[in-house]
């Protein structure tokens, strides 16, 4: 087991897809058999929109129960709900004096979100990102596992832990985003607008509860063209994405016989799609039978996120007392 510590989170705000799969989880499943990992259901974050309160628990525990259908392993990892943890919220407060309004406006998901729900642009979304450093910093992660789209919030993750050692005394070390291909990835849409996304683009999303039927359809809506009419062409940017998804999920002689078909000139979407939708069921159908089945299991659920709970304050509380003393919050001592 090697000696970089690493956390992971994802929002309870929706269905997992296949981005959050190939982002994020799937590497999680490979470091969980290299190093100490810490996993958890961000729900403080997803308060930041609003959720119905009585969709709250059945999304935390259906995130719960996605992650362990998805291969993570509970009593190698430690998987824990983040509104367990008092101590995050108390890192976050600290943060947040060596977070600056500029700094944070400027954030694109800040930005973004401005922009779709102007009449709640709440403190709570401004400072998203410092609610995240301390999602990482409380652990002390080296590596956090992460989409495209978390790049920017890692890097202000940096920039927080960087001011606090600064300014108190070294404490916590630098997190970097950590993907297995080196490269953190973006899985696209279907319809080529934007990526897959819990709460947006539905139509256009793989997610890991899908019928079989749903991902069959999905898949054959998925943007073409009218195919290449020059040998050896470069493809256009809808259909990398198409055999992009068939790389991910299909054998990859099947994935070679389609990318000679589009070089000579041969290709047939409606084969490949059909072909793209039968692997993409094999995959994802196997993923949301064993998701049902954990579900059912609340006592299961529950075990696991108290046995989680108790490991992640363990390590919560130490680095807590650390920070406390080091900006000079020890009266009693
Ligand atoms: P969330 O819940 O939106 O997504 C969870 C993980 O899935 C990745 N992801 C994607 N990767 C590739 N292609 C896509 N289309 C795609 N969509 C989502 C995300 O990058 C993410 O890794 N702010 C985080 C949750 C969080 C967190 C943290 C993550 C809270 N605290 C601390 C790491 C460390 C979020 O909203 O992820």
């Amino acid at each position: 087991m090697e000696n970089k510590i690493v956390v992971s989170g994802i929002r309870s705000t929706g269905n997992l897809h296949l981005g959050n799969y190939f982002g994020a989880m799937l590497n999680y499943i490979k470091m969980q058999d290299q190093f100490p990992c810490y996993f958890f259901v961000a729900d403080y974050h997803s308060l930041t929109t609003h959720p119905d309160p009585a969709q709250l628990k059945p999304n935390v525990f259906k995130v719960l129960a996605e992650n362990i259908a998805c291969g993570l392993d509970p009593n190698k990892v430690t998987l824990y709900v983040q509104s367990d943890i008092p101590e995050i919220p108390e890192l976050y407060l600290m943060l947040n004096m060596m977070a600056y309004k500029g700094e944070l406006e400027k954030t694109a998901s800040f930005k973004d979100k401005a922009r779709t729900q102007p009449d709640n642009v709440n403190a709570g979304l401004l400072t998203y990102p410092t609610l995240m450093s301390a999602d990482i910093l409380i652990h002390k992660a080296h590596y956090v596992p992460v989409g495209k789209d978390q790049e920017q919030h890692l890097e202000m993750a940096r920039t927080f832990a960087q001011r606090f050692n600064h300014r108190y005394g070294d404490m916590f070390p630098e997190p970097h985003p950590f993907n297995f291909g080196n490269e953190l990835i973006k899985i696209p849409s279907l319809d080529g607008n934007g990526k897959m996304s819990k709460s947006e683009n539905e139509n256009a999303t793989l997610y890991l509860c899908d019928s079989d039927d749903a991902i069959r359809k999905k898949v054959m809506k998925a943007k073409t063209d009218q195919g290449p009419t020059e040998m050896n062409s470069e493809m256009p940017i809808d259909i990398q994405h198409v055999f992009a998804l068939l790389k991910l999920v299909s054998a990859e002689d099947t994935y070679q016989k389609f990318v000679a078909n589009y070089a000579a000139c041969t290709i047939r979407y409606g084969d490949l799609k059909k072909q793209l939708g039968e692997d993409m069921v094999q995959f994802i159908a196997p993923i949301r039978e064993k998701t049902k089945e954990i579900q059912q299991d609340t006592n299961y659920l529950h075990r696991i996120m108290k046995e989680g709970k108790e490991k992640a304050r363990a390590s919560a509380s130490r680095t807590l007392d650390e920070a406390r003393k080091k900006m000079g919050i020890n009266f009693y001592a």
